[in-house]
Formats: structure tokens, C-alpha cells, sequence
């Protein structure tokens, strides 16, 4: 009997330990064959956490992560460009994208708040505290707004999801338990951060990077 081939990880040794600019994560998408439209995906999900990190910032409840706030929304922003780097493995080899993703990011950036970031962005397993976990439900949230390459609302997009996974009532079941998240999430980040997060025009804000 063969053995199977386990595929190397793409990723190199070379650790930074810091917050990534916006071009080591491109070149990371690159080293993990991102797919051009999960580029285009995440560079928009990237713009949407970016803006709630702002105002975040904006509102002096930026610090959440011990970060000064430039910091913060670069944490917050690397984390949205990273968040489906490994999308393009398990589309090969199967497994939990947030998972795999979440281990490569960590290896490189040796940060676990961007690593959590991209770990939880399908699911937040605790209590929406968004003074505790600000970093990985901005990038749940945002992530919820980006239907492809489109900014949607959060029914559009769960529509979408479930048309594409809603494929039993189990898979259904976890779709509806995250749009419900979702939605609690959106009321809740209106509060904290004092706009109304479902008709504010994340397109028309001029955005860092
Ligand atoms: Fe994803």
C-alpha cells in the first residue's frame, strides 16, 4: 500500500512577530495560491473591518486590544486580509479553512489576536463582548457584509450562504445559528460604536492602505 502524500505547507520560516502591512499579506496570498476572487473577497472584507476599527477609534474604544490605535486598525485589517488564507488548500485537500488559515497566519505573524481573527471568523464560540473580543467579531461581522466581491447586507449574504451550504438540516441549522449571531452582532456594534452599523456606507468611506 502507498502512503498518501501530505502536502508541504507553502509557507516559509521568515517570522515577523509584529502587525503585517497590507504588502507582506499579499505576499502571503500569494504563497498560499489565493484564488483571485477570494482576493477580491477578502480585500473588501478588509475595508469593512478596517472602517469599524476606525470608528472604534474614533469613539475611544480603539484600545481594546492593548494596541494604540494605528495599530489596532492595522491589526484589525491584517486579520480581515488574512482571514480566508486557507481557502485555497481545503478547497484541494478538504479540512476547516479557519483552522488551517488561522495556523499559517499564526505561524507567520506570531500574533494570536490575528491568528484568533482569522480562527473565529465564521463563528464567535462566546459571549459578543465587543470590548474583549473587538478584533475577531469585526472580522466575523465584516466578513458577513461582503457577498464575493459585493457589500451586502447581512440577510443578502445569508441568503447567498444558504442557497450555496444550506444543503441539510443540519448544515441549515448552523447557517441560521450564525445569522442570528450576525444580526446580534450588528445591534450590538451600533451601540458601541454610536452609528447605525446596517445603513452606514462602508463604501464611501476613504480607508487607510
Ligand atoms: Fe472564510
Amino acid at each position: 500500500m502507498t502512503q498518501q502524500e501530505i502536502p508541504l505547507s507553502p509557507i516559509a520560516t521568515g517570522l515577523s512577530g509584529s502587525i503585517p502591512t497590507d504588502a507582506l499579506c499579499r505576499t502571503w496570498w500569494e504563497q498560499c495560491d489565493m484564488l483571485d476572487n477570494i482576493k477580491q473577497h477578502s480585500q473588501l472584507v478588509a475595508e469593512v473591518a478596517t472602517t469599524l476599527a476606525m470608528l472604534a477609534v474614533e469613539c475611544g474604544r480603539g484600545n481594546t486590544t492593548d494596541l494604540p490605535g494605528a495599530d489596532f486598525v492595522q491589526a484589525v485589517r491584517a486579520a480581515g486580509l488574512l482571514h480566508d488564507l486557507g481557502k485555497t488548500y481545503t478547497i484541494v485537500h478538504g479540512g476547516n479553512h479557519s483552522q488551517i488559515g488561522a495556523a499559517w497566519t499564526m505561524e507567520l505573524t506570531r500574533n494570536p489576536a490575528i491568528a484568533q481573527g482569522v480562527m473565529h471568523h465564521v463563528y464567535w464560540p462566546g459571549q459578543l463582548d465587543l470590548n474583549m473580543h473587538f478584533l475577531p467579531l469585526a472580522i466575523i461581522y465584516a466578513d458577513k457584509r461582503v457577498r464575493h466581491d459585493a457589500l451586502v447586507c447581512v440577510e443578502e449574504r445569508f441568503a447567498d450562504l444558504m442557497d450555496r451550504y444550506g444543503t441539510n438540516e443540519r448544515s441549515r441549522g448552523w447557517i441560521e445559528r450564525s445569522r442570528r449571531q450576525n444580526i446580534e452582532l450588528e445591534h450590538l456594534l451600533s451601540i458601541f460604536l454610536e452609528e447605525d452599523i446596517h445603513a452606514y456606507p462602508f463604501d464611501r468611506r476613504r480607508l487607510v492602505g
